[in-house]
């Protein structure tokens, strides 16, 4: 199949398009670059610098395309609580360019990366895919938009779509040659890593007063390569004629911000000393998914669940690319 993944060279996108062309799978990267790295995309697909609102650059990357990967898009939760109308318009507006584009070449499938963001503060956990939708930030607005548009265009226009609500992804391809590399970063699992890559060994945990055995956040944690291979079983039902779906993406354990700490000083093999900061605004309790539907319907099943296989990987890129891209970047230029 010939694959077009937006947001390719992004942390996800990388790991995915790899994982995808191991498969035997024809890949076009579209990505402005703006978050993400040409150093980070398999050189056997194709990159395409461009954004999915800019109509050129979609119709190049989507020529002979059976279906699209959409993970383009801004990710940063504090963010988006102060830039609300740069998130709508980017995760929610300029997407539908390419939608409109797709539908013109006759292209009616599309995986989309949606978000646990969408559920907002749970009333029950685990989170299945019926669960409310209310989400407690712009991110989590602007993605649930897109969703609402893309059932518009399932209703309308005939576009089947499947919607792969991610928990809190993390990890890196295990040979640490591909990981996570955002800027500013803010998931708590490569800010632990950075920080003691670069020598720290104090951390800040947002938050001491959640209604949570340890008064800390609990967070559902999938491995980046489970994560990707979800995305190929997704395109491959998609593509074969499979129908609409929403599926959640998580491991269904729930891991506090302390456990992650105490996980990550065992894979460094060093002390961390936490401190307590205030907590994050728009940064619910407790997010915890269950999965079943996507093991039911798409054959998926998490191979990497451990929190510590998860680290473990983590550090090995962390550990090898203190700079992340940028130093593979510089010798690249
Ligand atoms: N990382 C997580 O834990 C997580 C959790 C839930 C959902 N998601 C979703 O997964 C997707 C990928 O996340 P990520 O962590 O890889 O983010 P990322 O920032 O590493 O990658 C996003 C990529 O999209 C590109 N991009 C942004 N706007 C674009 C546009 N208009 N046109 C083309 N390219 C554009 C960026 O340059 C970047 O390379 C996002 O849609 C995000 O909402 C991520």
């Amino acid at each position: 199949m010939r694959i077009l993944a937006t947001g390719g060279a992004g942390y996800i996108g990388s790991v995915t398009t790899r994982l995808l062309c191991d498969a035997g799978h024809d890949v076009v990267v579209l990505d402005t670059l703006e978050r993400g790295y040409a150093a980070s995309v398999d050189g056997r697909a194709r990159l395409v610098q461009g954004s999915v609102g800019d109509r050129d650059a979609v119709c190049t990357a989507l020529e002979g395309v059976d279906a699209v990967l959409h993970l383009a898009g801004y990710i940063e939760v504090a963010e988006s609580q102060v830039r609300a109308a740069d998130y709508l318009e980017n995760n929610a507006v300029l997407p539908m360019e390419l939608v409109e584009s797709m539908l013109e070449r006759g292209v009616d499938a599309i995986v989309f990366s949606s978000t646990a963001a969408v559920y907002g503060e749970p009333e029950s956990i685990p989170i299945n895919e019926d669960a409310p939708t209310r989400p407690v930030n712009v991110y989590g607005a602007s993605k649930l938009m897109f969703e609402r548009m893309l059932d518009w265009y399932g209703s309308r226009r005939g576009l089947r779509s499947v919607r792969l609500r991610y928990f809190n992804v993390a990890g890196a391809w295990p040979d640490g040659s591909i990981g996570e590399a955002h800027d500013p970063e803010t998931h708590i699992i490569p800010r632990i890593l950075g920080a003691v890559a670069s020598g720290q060994r104090q951390f800040e945990v947002y938050g001491s007063d959640y209604d949570t055995p340890d008064r800390t956040c609990v967070r559902d944690y999938i491995h980046v390569c489970d994560l990707a291979e979800a995305h190929r079983l997704a395109l491959e039902y998609v593509h074969s004629g499979g129908q609409t779906g929403v599926f959640n993406l998580g491991n269904g354990e729930g891991y506090s911000n302390l456990d992650v700490v105490r996980t990550c000083a065992q894979v460094v093999g060093s002390q961390i000393e936490v401190v307590f900061g205030d907590r994050r605004s728009g940064d619910p309790a407790v997010l915890v998914a269950s999965a079943s539907l996507a093991e039911e319907v798409l054959g998926w099943r998490p191979e990497r669940p451990e929190l510590a296989r998860i680290a473990t990987d983590a550090w090995t890129w962390h550990s090898t690319h203190p700079k992340g891209y940028r130093a593979v970047e510089e010798v690249v230029e």
